[in-house]
C-alpha cells in the first residue's frame, strides 16, 4: 500500500539481490526506518524483537532467514539450525512454522551447492503468495461492505477493527484491512473504528499509521470503547486477523479480540475474521490448545511517545512496584465468529465450513497437497 504516494512493502531484497529490507515496526508511528537484515541471526531477532510482526509477515521473514543461513552455510545441519532457531522466536502465529516447512519442503532435496539459490526463489514464491492472497481476501470481504453501503443507501460504513491485521503484518494489502483498502480505492465511503490495542498500541501506532498514510478514514479508539460504540450503532461490522485458526473454526488473535467477539455477538454486529489458508493449523481440533504468548511486563508498565523536539522516550506509567501480566493473544470461540474471510471465500467458522471451502483436507485433513502451493 501506499506511504505518502508512495508504494511500499514491509519486505524485500535490497538492490544488491541478496540481503533483505525490512520496516522497522518497533520505530513506528514515530519514524519510518529500514533495517537490512544479513545473516541467519539478523532475521531471528528482527522476528523476536518485533521488527516485524503480524503473522503473514513473520513467516515470509522466517523464509528469508532460511535464504540468509544458507548463504553462509547450506548444509543439512546448518538449514536443519536455521528452521530450529526460526520456529521458535513467536509461539502463536501458525504462518511461521508453516513457512519454514515450505522452505524445507523446497531446499532439502535440492544439493547444497544449489540450495541458496532454490531458497530465495522459493522465499520470493511466498513473498509473492502473501500478497495474491491478501489481495484475493479483501475482493471476497468487499462484498460485505458494498452489502452494507447498499442496505445503507451510500451512508458510511463503521468498521471496527483490532490490533493490525493490516500490510504491516504481511507483504502487502493486509488481511483484515484488505476489503477495507479495496472499498476505500473503489470510491465506497468507509470509516474505520481503530482499537487501540494495548500494550503495544498496534493498532494507535500501526493500524492508524497506515490507514492514515493510505488515506482511508478511521478514529483511533481506547480498547474498551467497542461495545458502547456498538451498543449505538456505530459499527457496522467488525474484520479482525487471526495468528492461529483451529480446524474448528476458533481463532486465536491479539489480547482483547475475544471481548469485542463477545460485544458484537450481543449487538448483533457481523463479526468477520480474515486469513491466508497459512494461517490454519489443521492439526488443532480446537483453539484451546493454541499456545499463547506471554510477553515482558514492561510492555504495560512503560510507555514510548513522542515529544515536542520529535524525540522518542519511555517512560513509566504503573504504580511503582506493581507486577503485570502479559498475555499477548486470546481464543475467540467459533460460535462468536460469523464468517472466515480466506482467499477462497467466505465460510462459516466451522470445521464444515472450513472443509468445504478446503475439500483437500477432507480426505487428507494432516497431508499438504501441491495445489495448496499454488492457490491456497
Ligand atoms: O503480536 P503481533 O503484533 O504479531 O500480533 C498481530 C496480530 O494479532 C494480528 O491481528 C494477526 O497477526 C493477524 S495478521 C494479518
Amino acid at each position: 500500500m501506499k506511504i505518502r504516494g508512495q508504494h511500499y512493502n514491509t519486505i524485500y531484497v535490497s538492490e544488491d539481490g541478496w540481503s533483505v529490507e525490512i520496516i522497522d515496526q518497533t520505530k513506528l508511528p514515530h519514524k519510518l526506518e529500514t533495517v537490512r537484515l544479513t545473516t541467519l541471526g539478523d532475521a531471528a531477532r528482527a522476528i523476536k524483537t518485533m521488527q516485524v510482526r503480524g503473522a503473514p509477515l513473520i513467516g515470509v521473514t522466517a523464509a528469508y532467514g532460511v535464504c540468509l543461513a544458507l548463504r553462509d552455510d547450506a548444509s543439512d545441519a546448518a538449514l536443519d539450525a536455521a528452521l530450529r532457531l526460526l520456529a521458535t522466536q513467536r509461539p502463536t502465529a501458525v504462518n511461521l512454522r508453516w513457512a519454514l516447512g515450505e522452505m524445507d519442503k523446497a531446499v532439502r532435496p535440492v544439493k547444497p551447492g544449489d540450495r541458496a539459490r532454490a531458497a530465495y526463489s522459493r522465499a520470493r514464491e511466498l513473498w509473492e503468495l502473501d500478497i495474491e492472497i491478501n489481495k484475493q481476501i479483501g475482493a471476497h470481504g468487499l462484498k460485505l461492505i458494498q452489502d452494507h453501503a447498499a442496505r445503507k443507501g451510500g451512508e458510511t460504513v463503521n468498521v471496527l477493527t483490532h490490533c493490525n491485521a493490516g500490510w504491516l503484518a504481511c507483504v502487502d494489502w493486509g488481511t483484515a484491512t484488505s476489503p477495507i483498502y479495496q472499498a476505500h480505492d473503489e470510491g465506497l465511503d468507509v470509516h474505520v473504528w481503530v482499537d487501540e490495542t494495548r500494550p503495544r498500541n498496534q493498532g494507535s501506532a500501526l493500524t492508524a499509521y497506515e490507514l492514515g498514510a493510505h488515506g482511508v478514514p478511521h478514529t483511533i479508539i481506547a480498547d474498551n470503547t467497542g461495545g458502547h460504540l456498538m451498543q449505538h450503532g456505530m459499527v457496522d461490522l467488525c474484520f479482525v486477523g487471526t495468528d492461529r485458526t483451529a480446524a474448528n473454526g476458533d481463532v486465536a488473535n491479539k489480547i482483547g479480540t475475544y471481548l469485542k467477539a463477545l460485544a458484537a455477538k450481543d449487538n448483533d454486529v457481523p463479526f468477520y475474521v480474515a486469513l491466508p489458508y497459512s494461517t490454519i493449523d489443521w492439526s488443532l481440533a480446537g483453539g484451546f490448545d493454541i499456545p499463547i504468548e506471554e510477553r515482558g511486563q514492561d510492555e504495560i508498565l512503560k510507555i514510548d511517545g513522542r515529544l515536542a523536539d520529535g524525540s522518542v522516550v519511555t517512560v513509566d506509567i504503573a504504580a511503582p512496584g506493581s507486577p503485570a501480566a502479559n498475555y499477548a493473544f486470546d481464543i475467540t470461540p467459533a460460535r462468536l465468529v460469523t464468517g472466515l474471510v480466506t482467499e477462497r471465500g467466505i465460510c462459516e467458522a466451522s470445521s464444515e465450513g472450513l472443509r468445504t471451502l478446503y475439500p483437500e483436507r477432507r480426505e487428507n485433513p494432516s497431508g499438504i497437497k501441491d495445489n495448496e502451493r499454488k492457490h491456497g
